[in-house]
C-alpha cells in the first residue's frame, strides 16, 4: 500500500522539488517541502536532500526562504511572479512559511550517516542563516516572539484567528484578482473572495516598499505572532543543536538554546496556546490546531499538556477526527472551508509527536491511526473534514502522502518494539 504513496510523490515530482498537487500548485512551496523531504526520509535519503536543496536554491541572501519559489512558468495559480514583482534571481514570492525546514533537515540528516555530510553542512547554514533571518526581520523589537506580516506566512490562511486582525486590511488592491484556485476545488472549500482582496493588498503594499523587511515592518497593517509559526521555529532550532556540534564547531548551539526557549501565550478561556495581535498587543483567544504545537518544545506544563489531551479525547469521544484545525464551538468554525475547520495530516503530525515528547504515546497513536485510516479511506486529499470524514480541497496532495510514509514508519517501529 505504501507504493501508491510514493507514487504520488513520484508523480508530483517537477524534476527535484515536488509540487503540492498538480493544477491547484504547481510550484514549489515552502514548508510542504520540508514535510516532502521527510516523506522521501524514509525511503530516499539522496531525494529527501535534494527536495531541501532545491528549495534554498531560492533562499534570499538574508536568509529568508520564500513561500514559493516559481521554478517554472504555470498559469494555473494566482498571485504569479509577475504579482510579486520580488526581483530576485530565481522568481519566489516575496513572504514565508512556517519555518520546519531545520526541523525536518534535522530528521533528515539523523539517517544519512556521515555520506553526506558536506551537503548537510551546506542545508545546516541555510537553515541558520534562515532562522537568524526571523529573529532579525521579524523580531526586531525584541518581544521574544517573532511576527508574520501576511496570513500566507502562518500557512493557515484563513484561520478564525486572524478574522479580527485582518478585518484591518483594506480590500483595495493594485493588481487585478485573477483567482485560479477556484477552478480546481468548490468555492466553499476555499478562502472569500473578500479574502483574496486583502491577502492581494497586502501583496502590493509590500511591493511597493521593495520587499524590504524594515520597510514592510513599518506599512504592516497586520502584524501577529502566530503561535504555530513561533513553536515551529523553536523545534526546528533545538533539533538542530545537534548538526551545530558539527557544523559550526558548536559555535551556534548557545545561540539555538537560546532560541528554542520562548514563553508562548496560553488562553484559559481557549483552553489552548494562542497568537497575539501585535497591532493592538491583544490576544487571539480562539483554539486551533495550531495551539497545539508548542507540546513540540520543551515550554508546556505538565497541565498544559493534559487540557490539551483532554481537547483530542473529546473530539474521539464525539466521533469527530481530530485535530480540526479551528475546534468546534469556536467562533468562525467552518468544517469544510480551509484552515476553518478541516483537519490537516501535517499539523496532526507535528501535534503527535509533541504529545510523545510530553509522555502522552496513547494520545499519540491514538492521533496516528484516525489520520492513517482517514488518508487510507480517502486517499492522500488536501484536508479532511472533521465531522465527516471526507476529503476535501486537492487531490493526490504530495505532503499528506509525506505523512502517510511516516506514519507507517512510525507504526512499523511501535510494532517491533512491542
Ligand atoms: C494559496 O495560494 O492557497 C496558498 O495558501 C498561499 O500560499
Amino acid at each position: 500500500m505504501m507504493d501508491h504513496y510514493r507514487a504520488v510523490l513520484a508523480a508530483n515530482d517537477r524534476g527535484g522539488y515536488t509540487v503540492p498537487t498538480h493544477g491547484l500548485y504547481p510550484f514549489q512551496w515552502n514548508w510542504d517541502s520540508a514535510f516532502v523531504a521527510m516523506g522521501f526520509a524514509t525511503f530516499d535519503i539522496d531525494r529527501a536532500l535534494t527536495e531541501l536543496e532545491r528549495l534554498v536554491e531560492g533562499q534570499w541572501d538574508d536568509g529568508m526562504i520564500p513561500h514559493i519559489i516559481f521554478h517554472q512558468p504555470a498559469d494555473s495559480y494566482f498571485p504569479g511572479p509577475d504579482v510579486w514583482r520580488t526581483g530576485h534571481r530565481i522568481p519566489t514570492s516575496g513572504i514565508t512559511q512556517p519555518p520546519v525546514f531545520g526541523y525536518a533537515l534535522a530528521f533528515v540528516a539523523a539517517r544519512a550517516g556521515t555520506a553526506q555530510e558536506e551537503r548537510i553542512g551546506r542545508l545546516y547554514r541555510a537553515a541558520i542563516a534562515n532562522l537568524r533571518w526571523w529573529r532579525r526581520a521579524r523580531d526586531p523589537e525584541a518581544l521574544g516572539l517573532v511576527a508574520v506580516l501576511h496570513n500566507w506566512e502562518t500557512g493557515r490562511d484563513n484561520s478564525p484567528e486572524w478574522d479580527r486582525p485582518f478585518a484591518r486590511v483594506p480590500e483595495t488592491t493594485d493588481t487585478p484578482i485573477r483567482r485560479r484556485d477556484t477552478s480546481h476545488v468548490d468555492a466553499a472549500m476555499r478562502p472569500t473572495d473578500a479574502d483574496y482582496r486583502r491577502y492581494i493588498h497586502l501583496v502590493d503594499a509590500y511591493a511597493r516598499v521593495g520587499w524590504d523587511p524594515a520597510r514592510m515592518w513599518a506599512v504592516a497593517p497586520f502584524k501577529v505572532a502566530d503561535i504555530g509559526i513561533n513553536a515551529i521555529l523553536s523545534a526546528s532550532a533545538e533539533a538542530l543543536i545537534e548538526l551545530a556540534e558539527r557544523h559550526s564547531g558548536g559555535g551556534d548551539a548557545a545561540w539555538l538554546k537560546e532560541t528554542s526557549t520562548a514563553a508562548f501565550p496560553w488562553s484559559e478561556r481557549a483552553q489552548c496556546f494562542v497568537s497575539l495581535d501585535l497591532i493592538d498587543g491583544q490576544p487571539l483567544e480562539v483554539a486551533t490546531s495550531a495551539g497545539f504545537l508548542p507540546l513540540l518544545t520543551g515550554s508546556p506544563t505538565n497541565a498544559q499538556a493534559d487540557r490539551l489531551a483532554r481537547h483530542v479525547e473529546t473530539c474521539l469521544e464525539r466521533g469527530l477526527l481530530p485535530v480540526p484545525s479551528t475546534l468546534p464551538g469556536q467562533p468562525g468554525y467552518e468544517p469544510k472551508r480551509y484552515w476553518r475547520g478541516p483537519v490537516w495530516a501535517v499539523v496532526n503530525w507535528m501535534i503527535a509527536r509533541g504529545f510523545v515528547r510530553h509522555g502522552r504515546p496513547d494520545i499519540a497513536r491514538r492521533l496516528d491511526a484516525t489520520l492513517a485510516q482517514a488518508i487510507d479511506r480517502i486517499g492522500p486529499c488536501e484536508y479532511f473534514d472533521p465531522e465527516t470524514g471526507e476529503g476535501l480541497g486537492g487531490g493526490a496532495f504530495s505532503w499528506t502522502a509525506a505523512i502517510r510514509l511516516l506514519l507507517a514508519e512510525a507504526a512499523e517501529a511501535a510494532s517491533i518494539a512491542s
